[in-house]
């Protein structure tokens, strides 16, 4: 497929202080990823040469298509290397975690040596209920320290776990606990969220029936006094730790056991239960933390997803401390108890490395820039944005009003199923709004027609990855055959469902997911150009566009628009975004209508669901809606 649409590939470029680059981990593209093309095998092993194995790997790669493995026969334990290597050695006085609650006055801190032993207790303590390796634990918990625990309590023993994100009602859930077969399921009584309380544990009891599986039920108690257990089946998060030996050695696992299964969140289908492995993954996130993020052992890094998405695995968790970094965590949104939180947060903390989505972003840029004008943010260092495509408008305001026109900004691209970052631009490079970058070192990455041919400078198409990486994920739970069908679509290439069109420096740009694809006249449309349009226009803060039958053009545009503030609705700002986006793309992607909303139907991660725009527009189902956030 062509995207034989006029993609606009010029972009001004930013050029960062060469001081990045200088004092990067990393250093040039050009040289770091000609390193890795002479010779791959040696250039994986020097990164998992950084960390510690139990016993070296035999062969760094088996590749035996759809199905890889990384450093085959290599004995680990990920939390060794996240925990023990720091805390045994001179970092062991080193903050580990800084967790901030919603309210702004509570604030905890472990240090590495305290989040090992923490670790180790509530380790056995999941032993003591008879969770053993292989196992599955499904975690259903508010952003506090002890979900960090437990999520390492289990990798500590070969526990598989299954974290779902605490915004997910007791259906969602449910699913998730039977697809996994999950043993134990840990929650806590309440979460927070703007102020309100979230009864988790209620949620839990209405989830775990039909749901043969599980035998017991951790609870952390939040709430003072807490009230009674009521079944055979709960414990009390707290008192079984107390009760437990100190010290667990950590579980020996294979290279290729797993480590995690994780439910997409799925903006099309039924979710699916990617799961990923010990020794790659480990490898994989370790080496992007450290060489793509540059984080330094001064770094004060925040990365403001939950741990219920992979962002949350890969780097709140274990990226982040296999590196022995300092991780801020916190339980607040971005506007409660006012827009100036986060500001607020990073000027306390002294952030350095400040990691965060595009749908925050462009909320940021619709309160307006006197919220982080109010706060002193000269600490960061790099910033980075993660899920969707950072259109060149917000990008140039992240840039200018919290990077203030000094800091890098990182563009990653990857998926819940890669694992780990695959394509940004490293600090340092010239940047190009609207483009994530290049492959990072390491990975292989083309834009192709449909049957694979790899596609010229500004003709769009497929994003594939041709050659496996460590981090990939090894199957789909309970669905392989929805795993080869990643690497079977296209040629033996790994295809994301991504459209994306590179220029002539190979820099990629994002036009949005395969399946939202626009066809008008012939011409293929990616959403994300539209909106990206749109929200260039003064008054729009966030914009959403589908595709709607036509009977003539096959389908026509129909764009859903939420306004900055003070911004009024009206027939005339209509006429001009139209006008605004004939500009900018040309006519045959305009609108052919607008609708002015206060809010859009997003995924709980943040993703616009334009699936449920569409079902509501045409009057059909909207298929699965678990992920929607109410
Ligand atoms: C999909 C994966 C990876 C963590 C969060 C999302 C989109 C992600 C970017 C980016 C353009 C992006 C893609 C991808 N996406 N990052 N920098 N630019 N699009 O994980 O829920 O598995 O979603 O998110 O469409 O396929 P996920």
């Amino acid at each position: 497929m062509n995207i034989d649409f006029n993609v606009k590939l010029e972009s001004t470029v930013y050029h960062p202080d060469p001081i990045y680059q200088k004092e990067s981990w990393m250093g040039d593209w050009n040289t770091a990823y000609q390193r890795f093309l002479d010779n791959p095998t040696r250039f994986w092993e020097e990164k998992a040469e950084e960390l510690e194995w139990f016993k070296r790997w035999e062969c760094v790669r088996q590749w035996n298509h759809p199905y890889a493995q990384w450093f085959v026969g290599g004995k680990l334990n990920i939390t060794h290397n996240c925990l023990d290597r720091h805390a045994n050695g001179d970092n062991k006085n080193k903050v580990a975690l800084i967790w901030r609650g919603e309210d702004e006055f509570s604030e905890r801190v472990l240090t590495y040596r305290q989040l090992y032993h923490q670790v180790m207790r509530f380790a056995n303590a999941l032993k003591d209920l008879g969770v053993t390796k292989g196992d599955a634990v499904c975690l259903y918990m508010p952003f506090v320290l002890e979900h960090i625990v437990a999520i390492l309590a289990c990798a500590r023993i070969g526990a598989v776990h299954s974290i779902v994100y605490g915004g997910f009602g007791a259906a969602a859930l449910h699913t998730r606990i039977r697809d996994a077969k999950a043993k134990v399921i840990i929650t806590a009584d309440i979460g927070y969220r703007r102020g309100n309380t979230i009864p988790l544990k209620s949620i839990v009891d209405d989830a775990i029936r039909n749901a043969p599986s599980v035998e017991k039920v951790v609870v952390l108690f939040r709430s003072k006094p807490h009230e009674e257990l009521i079944s055979e089946k709960q414990v009390d998060f707290y008192e079984i730790m107390r009760a437990a030996d100190p010290f667990c050695k950590p579980q020996v696992m294979d290279a290729e056991d797993p480590l995690f299964i994780l439910y997409t969140s799925g903006t099309t289908g039924t979710p699916k239960g990617i799961v990923h492995t010990c020794g790659g993954y480990m490898v994989g996130t370790y080496y992007t933390t450290k060489y793509v993020m540059d984080l330094k052992d001064s770094d004060v890094y925040w990365c403001t997803a939950d741990p219920g998405w992979i962002t949350g695995h890969s780097y709140i968790i274990y990226g982040p401390l296999a590196a022995g970094g300092t991780i801020l965590i916190s339980e607040s949104v971005p506007d409660y108890p006012n827009p100036g939180i986060w500001w607020d947060i990073i000027e306390e903390q002294g952030v350095t490395v400040f990691y965060t989505s595009p749908t925050a972003i462009r909320m940021f840029m619709k309160f307006g820039e006197e919220w982080p004008f109010r706060y002193n943010l000269d600490s960061l260092r790099i910033i980075g944005s993660v899920g969707e495509p950072l259109n060149p408008e917000a990008f140039e305001w992240y840039h200018r009003v919290i990077g203030k026109g000094r800091c890098p900004i990182l563009d990653t691209w990857w998926q819940t199923e890669t694992g780990m970052q695959m394509i940004t631009t490293l600090v340092g490079e010239p940047m190009k709004p609207g483009f994530s970058g290049r492959p990072i070192p390491g990975v292989i990455a083309d834009v192709v027609d449909r049957e694979g041919n790899s596609n010229p400078p500004g003709i769009g198409g497929l994003l594939v990855i041709k050659e496996p990486w460590p981090a990939m994920m090894r199957t789909i739970q309970n669905h392989d055959e929805r795993y080869r069908k990643y690497w079977t679509t296209i040629k033996q290439y790994y295809t994301a469902g991504d459209l994306a069109v590179k220029d002539d420096d190979g820099y990629i740009m994002f036009l949005g997911r395969s399946d939202d694809i626009i066809i008008i006249a012939g011409h293929n449309i990616g959403t994300a150009e539209v909106e990206s349009a749109l929200v260039s226009h003064e008054a729009v803060a966030e914009a959403a566009v589908i595709g709607r039958p036509d009977p003539i053009k096959g389908q026509s545009i129909k764009a859903f628009v939420i306004l900055c503030i003070g911004y009024e609705p009206g027939e005339n700002l209509k006429k001009d975004l139209i006008y605004h986006v004939r500009m900018s793309l040309g006519p045959i992607a305009m609108p052919s209508e607008i609708e002015f909303v206060s809010s859009l139907p997003k995924t709980r991660s943040g993703k616009i669901m334009r699936r449920v725009l569409k079902a509501q527009e045409m009057g059909i189902d909207p298929g699965d809606v678990s992920t929607l956030e109410e």
